[in-house]
């Protein structure tokens, strides 16, 4: 059997899109390897969210050239291979294929193709393209990316996704509540629902609120999560269902970039800072003991130093658990490229606000995770822990938990005392529930 190796940068999304092409291929005959050495076929599944997202793959690739068996097949996938199409062909002559996010059905025949010593490009949209028939090769064992939407309708003038990913469009409720029927019957409990904008899902008949609930509801369904939202795609109904849909976590991932109207708008993020906070207030009041995470970027064009202190001050309101903190790199093509050039903010200009937003970030996390010491929660353990005999574990609210225990434990709900931090992640020690005691007699 030929065996195939897929090596995945970028978002979830991505994630996801692996596991449907290692499926793909595995019903069409491939073994799968967990090793370029030796792998008849090395896909390197991209991410072009940032430049030096990008510089990685370009320097991995240089790197499998030299580990690849004569005659393996080296293809280039995802939203890299999406934005520089035939370019890739050109620039790296030991790379065979270049195929986009909704072209991934042809890769069996491409590959042959590829195998015969020719060289090909796949990168046209497929609007009805949700891979349906494709069977994920799921490699973690607890929960499950399922996906529901893809591309982005927004237009965000940093972001390349709506030139690698394409327009949105949502799968059909009845294909995600199908695929989670799947994941149970696989003793998964656990759901991660993907899209750009995943909560102005719709599929022409049901909303996101309708898919939290269905999904929600399916038998054997302990947590949903579902990542990422848009603070403008919030509507009560959707607020609504998430409160009353009791597996759904406490837990919002909620891009914030910045905490300026006047950046917003140049960023075409289409809310206000005053809008961002009244839909983080509308949040918490409706789900008691959210979590709450973000994205922000810092050195967009033209950021001036109030427009960066109105993001610390922001951040200071709102109080997150936890921030992706990114510098602004500009994108071929997108919006932002075309802004003045005087607009461009020093690289040492970005790199203090950066390392102030971390510290404030990390500040913030800090004291919310000390004050949280002694609560009892419930954790689901998802891995061994890198160091020691620990195990990773993750509360409903999206907190690593780091329980001690041996590897059985992985996928089983545990209660524990959170006993120690380091400021961002937890310790914990398992409690036995008074309530589960027998009676004393
Ligand atoms: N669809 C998601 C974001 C996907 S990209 C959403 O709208 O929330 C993940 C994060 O990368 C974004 O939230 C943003 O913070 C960051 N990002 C996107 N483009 C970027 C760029 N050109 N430079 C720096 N960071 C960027
Ligand atoms: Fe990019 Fe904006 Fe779409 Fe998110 S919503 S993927 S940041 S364009
Ligand atoms: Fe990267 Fe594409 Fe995801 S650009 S962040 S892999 S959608």
């Amino acid at each position: 059997m030929p065996s195939v190796y897929i090596e995945t940068y970028g978002c979830q999304m991505n994630v996801s899109d692996s596991e449907l092409m290692y499926g793909k291929l595995q019903a069409e005959g491939y073994e799968t390897s967990d090793s370029p050495v030796g792998a008849d076929v090395v896909l390197v599944n991209t991410c072009a969210i940032r430049e030096n997202a990008e510089q990685r793959v370009i320097g991995r690739l240089g790197e499998l050239r030299r580990d690849l068996k004569p005659g393996a097949v080296l293809g280039v996938t995802g939203c890299m291979a999406q934005r520089l199409g035939p370019r890739l062909l050109e620039t790296d002559t030991r790379v065979q294929l270049v195929v986009g996010p909704d072209a991934y059905r042809m890769l069996p025949a491409l590959i042959d193709g590829a195998r015969n010593g020719e060289r090909f490009t796949a990168t046209d949209f497929d609007l009805e393209e949700h891979y349906e028939d494709f069977t994920a090769r799921r490699f973690e064992g607890v929960k499950a990316w399922i996906p529901v939407q893809r591309g982005c309708d927004y237009r965000c003038t940093y972001c390349i996704v709506p030139t690698t990913r394409g327009p949105e469009r949502s799968r059909r409720l009845a294909e995600v509540v199908r695929e989670t029927h799947e994941v149970v019957a696989q003793g998964i409990t656990e759901v991660v629902l993907l899209g750009q904008t995943v909560n102005s899902y719709h599929d022409g008949r049901h909303d996101f609120a309708d898919l939290l609930r269905a999904v929600g509801g399916v038998d054997g369904i302990r947590r949903v999560r579902y990542t990422s939202p848009h603070p403008n795609d919030f509507s009560d109904r959707v607020i609504a269902a998430m409160a009353e849909t009791a597996s759904v976590c406490e837990h919002v991932h909620l891009p914030m970039q910045s905490g300026s109207t006047s950046m917003l708008k140049r960023m075409l993020r289409r809310y206000t800072r005053e809008e961002y906070l009244a839909c983080v207030e509308r949040l918490r009041a409706a789900i008691p003991g959210l979590g709450l995470t973000t994205d922000i970027i810092v050195g967009f064009p033209g950021e001036t130093d109030e427009e960066f202190e109105d993001t610390l001050s922001l951040c200071r309101e709102v109080r997150f658990d936890d921030a992706f903190t990114f510098k602004f790199s500009a994108r071929e093509g997108t919006p932002a490229t075309r802004m003045p050039p005087e607009w461009t903010v020093p690289d040492a200009t970005v790199d203090r606000r950066y390392d102030a937003l971390v510290a404030t970030v990390r500040g913030i996390a800090r004291e919310k995770n000390m004050a949280r010491l002694g609560a009892r929660v419930e954790v689901l353990v998802e891995k061994e822990a890198r160091k020691g005999e620990l195990l990773q574990a993750r509360s409903r609210d999206f907190k690593t938990v780091l329980v001690p225990g041996t590897p059985e434990l992985i996928g089983s709900y545990l209660r524990v005392e959170l006993t120690g931090t380091t400021g961002a992640t937890f310790t914990g020690a398992t409690v036995q529930e008074r309530s589960a005691l027998p009676m004393a007699g």
